[in-house]
């Protein structure tokens, strides 16, 4: 049930007890006023997600209304029926939506829900009525160099190309790597925009139309927004703006995939801390082990955060540092998947801007790639088409050449 607060002005109390019963049944946070001066007061007091207003009443007053506001609250405007010059007019002066007074609870619970999500403050509904995903995984590494971006792209990409049941995931890739990430690298992309011109334009942070026009489209269907293209960007870019840029792209998006490289500040810890998973890249060295446990004393301690934590352990170097049991000694966990050395083709798949799952699918790396997909979006999630009996006999022949 939705929660969102709404604020209901209108003179009338036939109109106000209409909507507070409507609204208020549908599980929204009513307050109502009579006057648009109350409004004011109201809206200065504290935040609504959503107005609903008696057209009459506010018409000379929806520019103050809005001027008022603490964010931006869409507004609604109960209008005369049939008074199509009214209707204008309200529009003209900046309402977002008119709806005739003799609207049925359906339309009115149409109307505000369909604000809601335009804003961003509430997701649409999947197929089966549930919410739609929206998924925020980060990926994390306090040392650098270890694949955190190679393992961002890749289970991305691969999370593109869907659960194998014909549905179409929608993925955002966000590079929060700000100040030299190399996301868009990886995936041979040439971005015209970036994550610092997004949250210095306030139009594209209140509409998702166009919020949606920063981001980069990748073949795979993995859409991108890239980090900065100067490293001075990274300056620019506060947490309020990012929970902006958040909030108007997450309705639109199935899973969203964020490289968080290896800088804690106050925006990771943000990004952290609004995440549903958490994947801790690993590198099996005692130095990196060690940073990592800090990096996990440090989050129990300062941040609220609410996800499933994740590790998975990258052999970037071909000699077996340490061994698998004693990581996960280290770590008191067992890690969600490890990817193998993979000499080549990692290398080459980063210099060709190729992702490994695209141009070895059958590989190894892939196959432990997928691990962490299954781990990141459920046992629903199947293998995508081609990966299938290959990647399976592939993962065996790993094992098999590891000894294990
Ligand atoms: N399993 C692996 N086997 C071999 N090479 C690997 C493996 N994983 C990653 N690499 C290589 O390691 C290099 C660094 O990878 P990547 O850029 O993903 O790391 P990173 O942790 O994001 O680095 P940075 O701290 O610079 O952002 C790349 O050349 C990549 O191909
Ligand atoms: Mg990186």
């Amino acid at each position: 049930m939705p929660s969102n607060p709404i604020l209901i002005c209108a003179p009338s109390t036939e109109l106000r007890l209409q909507l507070e019963s409507h609204l208020g049944d549908l599980g929204y946070a009513t307050t109502s006023v009579r006057t648009p001066a109350d409004a004011v007061s109201a809206l200065r007091d504290r935040p609504f997600d959503l107005i609903v207003a008696e057209g009459l009443a506010v018409s000379g007053a929806i520019g103050g209304m809005r001027a008022a506001s603490q964010t931006p609250a869409p507004m609604v405007i109960v209008a005369p029926a049939g008074d199509v010059e009214a209707r204008i007019a309200f529009l003209e002066a900046g309402a977002d939506d008119v709806i005739a007074s003799h609207f049925t609870r359906a339309e009115m619970e149409a109307r505000v829900e369909a604000l809601l999500i335009r804003s961003g403050k509430v997701r649409p509904k999947g197929p089966g009525g549930g919410p739609v995903a929206g998924k925020i995984t980060t990926f994390f590494s306090p040392k650098g160099g270890v694949g955190t971006t190679t393992l961002a792209v890749n289970a991305a990409v691969m999370l593109a190309g869907g659960a194998g049941d014909g549905r179409v995931q929608h993925v955002l890739l966000i590079d929060l790597d700000l100040q030299f990430g190399q996301v868009a690298t990886h995936l041979n992309l040439s971005p015209r925009y970036d994550i610092a011109a997004l949250c210095s334009d306030d139009l594209a942070l209140a509409d998702p139309d166009v919020a949606i026009s920063y981001l980069t489209a990748h073949s795979s269907g993995t859409s991108v927004l890239a980090a900065p293209t100067n490293p001075e960007g990274d300056f620019r870019i506060t947490v309020e703006q990012l929970e902006q840029a958040l909030a108007i792209l997450k309705p639109r998006f199935d899973h969203i995939v964020v490289d968080c490289g290896t800088r804690l500040d106050p925006r990771t810890l943000w990004m952290l801390e609004q995440a549903d998973t958490h994947i801790f890249v690993i590198f099996p060295e005692i130095a990196a082990l060690r940073a990592t446990s800090l990096l996990l004393s440090f989050l129990a301690e300062t941040a609220t955060l609410r996800a499933t934590t994740h590790f998975v352990v990258n052999h970037i170097f071909p000699k077996e540092l340490l061994k698998t049991r004693d990581v996960q000694n280290l770590l008191k966990a067992k890690p969600v998947a490890e990817i193998p050395y993979t000499e080549v083709d990692l290398i080459r798949s980063v210099n060709e801007g190729v992702p490994l799952v695209t141009s070895r699918r059958n590989s190894p790396a892939a196959a432990a790639i997928q691990q962490l997909v299954v781990a990141i979006a459920g046992n629903e999630w199947k293998q995508p088409a081609g990966v299938g009996r290959d990647a399976d006999r592939a993962r065996r022949e790993a094992l098999r050449a590891r000894g294990s």
